[in-house]
């Protein structure tokens, strides 16, 4: 699993410039164009935003849990426009901090333990990009990967109210994944050795589930699987729009890239790390079908 440390790592380094970038409270993950790409970036992430609280009936004094809640997007829009409370997690200091300022009850804290006893319980529960950093390389080679997605379910059943939903969005591996061990960060660039390399760097301390059918087989019993749709295609787009705000022009972010490129230098972890600016591994990854993205709607039996 991802620590503190890792996701520090992962979201705390780019807090600012990502905000510079994104927007106080950007989504970092894929948008919902539904295949139309004449959207702009915010209406598509906008239009998750509504699918997620319309399929988790979320109104007004709904109490919902956004577990790895990152800068807090959907926190946002149910709590200003559906009228509901919500608890968002992360493990990112940098991420948590930048909630609380912008007036989010936003905490640091594994919400893979959560208890009813912490927070109570809750009408829904989202987790939007989470599960992807919740199994390590490590626990996935001591085959404890299922038992990680099992006791996950556990947690959320734990914590939703009788018939309550449960929404997530996850990456997943697909058809073309290759070997473990043909990983090779020295692998002829763009090729899928590389960049499954590049991701593993990227993001330490996470793996990700085999298709959706290991979620989905993992939720059950305690689950009914309600709704399930492909993001692939949606998420290479929202990967590219992603990289032309990175890009655009911005003092105070370009003299952060500055200040960070001392690091650049001296730490070759980082260095992996600024490489996803060049060649994104995820985008590469939807692209060849290495990795899939899917949106999973479930009900609590
Ligand atoms: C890809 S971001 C997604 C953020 C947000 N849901 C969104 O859609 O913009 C992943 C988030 O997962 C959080 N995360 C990963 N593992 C976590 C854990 N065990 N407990 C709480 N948050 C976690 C990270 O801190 C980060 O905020």
């Amino acid at each position: 699993m991802a620590d503190k440390k890792d996701l520090d790592f992962t979201y705390t380094t780019i807090d600012q410039i990502f905000r510079l970038s994104i927007g106080e409270t950007g989504d970092y993950s894929g948008a919902k164009y539904d295949g139309d790409f004449s959207m702009t970036l915010e209406q598509a992430q906008r239009a998750k935003h509504v699918f997620i609280a319309d399929s988790l009936h979320i109104t007004k004094g709904s109490k919902v849990l956004d577990m790895a809640c990152g800068w807090a997007p959907f926190t946002r829009y149910i709590v200003e426009e559906r009228g509901a409370t919500s608890i968002g997690l992360t493990l990112s200091q940098g991420q948590a901090e930048a909630c609380q300022k912008n007036g989010f009850n936003v905490q640091v804290k594994d919400c893979r333990y959560v208890k009813p006893d912490d927070f109570g319980t809750f009408d829904a529960i989202v987790c939007i990009g989470g599960l992807e950093h919740f199994c390590s390389v490590e626990d996935w080679q001591a085959g404890r990967q299922e038992e990680i997605y099992r006791n996950f379910f556990q947690t959320v059943y734990d914590l939703l109210n009788d018939g309550g939903r449960f929404y997530m969005q996850t990456m997943t591996f697909s058809k073309n994944m290759v070997d473990f061990k043909d990983l090779d960060i020295n692998a002829e660039k763009g090729s899928a050795a590389h960049v499954c390399a590049l991701m593993v760097e990227e993001f330490p301390g996470s793996w990700l589930p085999y298709g959706p059918e290991m979620v989905i087989r993992n939720a059950a019993p305690k689950f009914n699987l309600i709704s399930q749709s492909s993001g692939r295609l949606d998420y290479i787009e929202t990967i590219g729009q992603w990289r032309r705000k990175f890009r655009k022009f911005n003092l105070k972010k370009y003299l952060l890239y500055l200040k960070l490129a001392g690091r650049y230098i001296t730490d070759p972890g980082f260095r992996s790390q600024v490489e996803v600016f060049k060649v994104s591994p995820n985008r590469v990854c939807f692209e060849k079908e290495i990795m899939d993205h899917f949106r999973l709607v479930f009900e609590k039996v």
